[in-house]
C-alpha cells in the first residue's frame, strides 16, 4: 500500500491510497521524528534571542531548503518529495512545536505559493517554477491582502493591466510572509479591462522585476523572528504567460490557496498546543506548592486536560482535511473549521499554559509566553476568527455549498 523512495533531502516520501484509516503509517511517523528533530536541532537554538530581537533569519529557510523539507507534498515528476498531504500537515505540527516562524514558511511557500501552482498552473508552468520551488533553491511568497482589503478579499485595489503580451501591475499587498525573502510571489489582481465574470487575475511574479519593492513591518505581537512586510508594485510588467489560470479566475485561486494555506496553520496549532503540553507537563512536575507538585493540583490537571482534548480534536480534524485532499475532494468547509477550531485551541492552550507557569508565564525565561503571542496571530491571518464563524454558519443555514471545482490538487498516489 505504501511505496518509500528516496529523497534528495531528509524527508521519506508514501503513496497514499485513499483507504480513511486512522491509523498513520510507519511513513507518517518517520516524518513526523524527523520533523520534531529539525525542528529541535535546527529552529529552536538562537532562536528565544532573535524573537527578543524582533531579527529575522534568512538561514533558517536555507536549512529547510537543505532538509528536503519545502517540497512536500509536491510530485517527484516536479522535483518534490512525493509525500501526501497528511505528511505536510504532520510536518506542520512538528515545525510549529519548535516555533511558528517555520510553519509560517511552510504556509506560505508550500501551501499558498507551490500547491497553488501545482494546482492551477499549467505543465510548462510547472516544469518552470515547480523543480526550483520544492528543492528550495527559489522561496514562494503570497499577495493577497492590502490595506482595505483583507477579510473582504474581493475589494483589492491592486491592478492588472493589458499591454500586448504583458500585464502592467500596480498597487501594494500588506502582512506579506517572507515579503524580503520570497524569490517570487503569487498576486492576486484587479483586471482593469476584461470580459470575464470576475474581473480578477493571479499572477507569479519575480521580485527582481523592475517595479517590485518590498518592506518590513516592525513592532509585531508575535512570530517575531519571522520576515512580515509589504509589498509594492509600480508600472511592474509581468508576462501574460506568468498567469495563473485565465483572466477572470484570480479569486478561485485565491480562495483554492487558502484551502491550502489554512490546511497548514490547523496542523500547525496542534504543534503549539503539544509545546504547551511539553512545557506544562515538565513545569507541573517540578514546581512544588504546599509539600506537592502542581501537577496534582486538580485545577492544573483540568488545564493539562482541556490542552489534550484540544490536541486530540485538533488533530482529527487536520488529519481528515488531508485525507481530503488525498482523495482529491472539495475540502473549504472542512478545512475552514479545522482552521477555526485547533487555532482556537491553541490560543486557549497557550493562555492556560501562562497560568501554569504564573509569574514564569510571563516573562521569556520560559517559551510559553511566545505560544501566547504567536497563537494569537493564527486567529488573524488566513481567515479570522470571526470569517470562520461566518463561514461555518452559512454552511449550516444553507446560504453557503462547495461546488465541485475543476481544477484540484493530484490525488495520491499521483494520477
Ligand atoms: N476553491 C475554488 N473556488 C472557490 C473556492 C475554493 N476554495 N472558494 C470559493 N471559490 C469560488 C466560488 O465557487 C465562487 O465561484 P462562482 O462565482 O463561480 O460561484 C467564487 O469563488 C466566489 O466564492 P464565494 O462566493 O465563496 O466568495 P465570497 O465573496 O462569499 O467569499 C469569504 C467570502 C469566504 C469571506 C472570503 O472573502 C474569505 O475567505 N475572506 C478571508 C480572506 C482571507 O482569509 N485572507 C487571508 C489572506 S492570506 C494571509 O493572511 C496570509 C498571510 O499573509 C500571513
Amino acid at each position: 500500500m505504501l511505496a518509500p523512495r528516496s529523497l534528495g533531502g531528509h524527508f521519506f516520501c508514501l503513496r497514499y491510497t485513499g483507504d480513511m484509516d486512522f491509523a498513520l503509517t510507519q511513513e507518517h511517523e518517520l516524518i513526523r521524528e524527523m520533523a520534531y528533530k529539525f525542528g529541535q536541532n535546527e529552529v529552536l537554538p538562537g532562536l528565544a534571542e532573535r524573537d527578543r530581537e524582533h531579527k529575522s533569519d534568512a538561514s533558517m529557510l536555507e536549512k529547510m531548503a537543505e532538509g528536503g523539507i519545502m517540497g512536500m507534498s509536491i510530485p517527484a515528476k516536479y522535483g518534490g518529495s512525493d509525500t501526501d498531504y497528511i505528511s505536510l500537515g504532520i510536518a506542520c505540527e512538528e515545525l510549529e512545536r519548535a516555533d511558528s516562524t517555520a510553519r509560517v514558511v511552510m504556509s506560505v511557500h508550500s501551501g499558498l505559493h507551490s500547491l497553488t501552482l501545482l494546482q492551477w498552473g499549467t505543465e510548462e508552468q510547472k516544469q518552470r517554477w515547480l523543480p526550483d520551488l520544492a528543492k528550495g533553491n527559489r522561496w514562494g511568497g503570497f499577495g493577497l491582502t492590502e490595506p482595505n482589503a483583507g477579510s473582504d478579499a474581493a475589494n483589492l485595489r491592486t491592478t492588472a493591466t493589458k499591454d500586448g503580451d504583458s500585464y502592467i501591475l500596480n498597487g501594494e499587498k500588506t502582512w506579506i510572509s517572507l515579503a524580503d525573502y520570497a524569490h517570487q510571489f503569487l498576486v492576486i489582481t484587479r483586471l482593469t479591462n476584461t470580459d470575464a465574470k470576475a474581473p480578477y487575475a493571479a499572477f507569479i511574479v519575480d521580485r527582481n522585476t523592475p517595479g517590485f519593492s518590498s518592506k518590513a513591518i516592525k513592532g509585531k505581537l508575535g512570530v517575531r523572528a519571522g520576515n512580515t512586510g509589504q509589498i509594492f508594485f509600480e508600472n511592474m510588467r509581468v508576462p501574460a504567460e506568468n498567469m495563473l489560470g485565465m483572466e477572470g479566475d484570480g479569486f478561485k485561486v485565491a480562495m483554492s490557496a487558502l484551502d491550502h494555506g489554512r490546511y497548514t496553520v490547523a496542523s500547525g496549532a496542534v504543534g503549539i498546543i503539544t509545546a504547551c503540553l511539553d512545557a506544562c507537563t515538565k513545569y507541573a512536575n517540578e514546581r512544588s506548592v504546599g509539600g506537592e507538585v502542581i501537577g496534582k493540583k486538580q485545577l492544573v490537571q483540568q488545564m493539562i486536560a482541556s490542552m489534550v482534548k484540544g490536541r486530540e480534536i485538533g488533530r482529527l480534524l487536520y488529519y481528515k482535511v488531508g485525507w481530503m485532499k488525498n482523495t482529491g475532494q472539495r475540502h473549504t468547509k472542512e478545512c475552514s473549521m479545522a482552521k477555526w477550531v485547533n487555532c482556537e485551541a491553541a490560543f486557549d492552550a497557550a493562555n492556560k499554559a501562562v497560568e501554569i507557569h504564573g509569574a514564569y508565564g510571563y516573562c521569556d525565561e520560559f517559551p510559553v509566553e511566545r505560544y501566547f503571542r504567536n497563537s494569537r496571530g493564527a486567529m488573524i491571518y488566513e481567515g479570522t476568527h470571526e470569517i470562520h464563524t461566518i463561514m461555518q454558519a452559512e454552511y449550516e443555514l444553507g446560504y453557503r455549498a462547495d461546488k465541485p471545482i475543476s481544477r484540484v490538487l493530484p490525488t495520491w498516489p499521483v494520477e
